[in-house]
């Protein structure tokens, strides 16, 4: 088939690097021409490890565009991977969704053949159905699912191993009102042999919410659980191990330290938030998991004023990152970190294997150094991202205290706290 991507954030270039190793023909469609042309030429645009030989490898069937119409008249099938960030209050920022969704309206008007456009950005339950497709229907005066179709797709990628997540998905969710779109999706993604769960559209929105808001719960849950198992001196790796036996259960994302960032589950749960308030029903579990995330990264703090004064007194960060294997820093628990250094008046020396360009813009006054060793040399070092080369490093005689559970730190730091363990 040919398809336009429309956004070409992790989401977009993903999809569309991983639809043209299945054999179909991408025209990546954005604003940015930078990142066009690292497209073009088989150059990822976002630090995504794999996605480079993918898009490499699959030149010949990738082109790019800044014009929406002419790649929606060009192909079959338009997938909107555009960016729905949080307005100040939480709430969800529709306006590119609703910006691509005119234009695209505008190119149905003219294009002809049946076209299928699917919603991959996360949006809100009734979003594709009360925002997307009225918008297209005006602007093209063709009827939604009979002239041309409307579906939604969530994704469920995780950065920094997105390309896996692509190719091996526990289940796609496909969201269809028609006959033929759910025909169109079917086609897509039966080669990639996951099972394929396909309901309505609103109900396929809603699954993706409930997944971002159950894996944060799961998260802050371990971190509740963690900060009473350090409370009482039990290390909650080891309960969290016994208890993700249970197969109702499952160990995954029991990871107790200092919270979840990125791009999606702060965003997406208060998004949730925000709507279920307006909907008039009140979120007390997730207003929790987001007051305990919140709450999670000065524990560190309290850990280091255990050991030393912390005014005046160089304190090194290892890892700025959101994530491993991501530059992206978006809600990174360095964030509220490094402020809390600063209200308490001590030097941050930091270092990230390759998010310190991306992190430099929210704080341009911290010492950054290309170095893990020269972290290593300050007063203290606190992890914050848990990069596998961490765990290469001497902590002998260091003052360490872990928020990512880094075991040779752990049994080599000269003294050593962990936040939940
Ligand atoms: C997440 C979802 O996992 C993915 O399904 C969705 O499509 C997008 O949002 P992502 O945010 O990229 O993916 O990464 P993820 O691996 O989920 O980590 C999110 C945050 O949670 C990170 O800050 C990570 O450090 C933290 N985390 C994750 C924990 O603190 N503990 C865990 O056990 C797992």
């Amino acid at each position: 088939m040919k398809i336009s991507i429309i956004g070409t954030g992790y989401v977009g270039a993903v999809t569309g690097a991983c639809l043209a190793e299945l054999g179909h023909d991408i025209v990546f469609v954005g604003r940015d021409t930078k990142k066009l042309v690292l497209i073009q030429s088989g150059k990822s645009p976002i630090y995504e490890p794999g996605l480079d030989a993918l898009l490499e490898k699959n030149i010949p069937r990738i082109t790019t565009t800044v014009d929406l119409p002419d790649a929606v008249r060009k192909t079959s099938l338009t997938f909107i991977c555009v960016g729905t960030p949080s307005n100040p209050d939480g709430s969800i920022d529709l306006d590119q969704v609703r910006a691509v969704s005119h234009t695209i309206g505008k190119s149905l008007a003219s294009a002809d053949g049946h076209h299928t456009i699917i919603v991959k950005s996360t949006v809100l339950p009734g979003t594709s159905e009360t925002l997307v497709v009225p918008i297209m229907e005006r602007e093209s005066g063709k009827r939604a699912f009979v002239d041309f179709g409307v579906a939604s797709n969530p994704e469920f990628l995780k950065e920094g191993t997105a390309v896996a997540d692509f190719f091996h998905s526990d289940r796609v969710v496909i969201g269809t009102n028609d006959a033929r779109s759910r025909a169109v999706l079917d086609a897509l993604y039966t080669p990639l042999g996951a099972p394929i769960y396909a309901t309505t559209i609103r109900t396929s929105e809603m699954i993706k919410y409930t997944s971002n808001a159950f894996l944060a719960t799961k998260i802050s849950f371990a971190n509740e659980i963690g900060n009473l198992c350090k409370a009482m001196g039990i290390d909650s790796y080891e309960v969290f191990r016994g208890v993700g036996l249970d197969a109702r259960i499952s160990p995954h994302f029991f990871r107790a330290g200092i919270g979840f960032g990125g791009s999606c589950f702060p965003k997406d749960v208060r998004a949730l938030i925000a709507y279920a308030r307006m909907l008039g029903v009140e979120p007390q579990i997730l207003d929790a998991v987001m007051d305990t995330n919140e709450d999670q990264p000065t524990k560190m703090i309290d850990l280091l004023k255990r050991h030393m004064d912390i005014a005046g007194k160089t304190i090194g960060i290892l890892g700025l990152a959101f994530k491993p294997d991501s530059d992206d820093v978006r809600e990174s628990r360095a964030i509220p970190l490094i402020r809390a250094l600063n209200t308490e008046r001590a030097r941050v020396i930091a270092y990230d294997p390759v998010a310190i360009n991306n992190f430099k813009r929210l704080f341009p006054d911290v010492t950054y150094t290309d170095s893990a060793q020269d972290v290593l040399g300050a007063d203290a070092v606190l992890i914050v991202t848990e990069w596998k080369e961490f765990d290469d490093l001497d902590y002998h005689g260091k003052l360490v205290i872990d928020g990512r559970r880094m075991e040779r730190a752990r049994k080599e730091a000269g003294v050593y706290e962990g936040v939940c363990w």
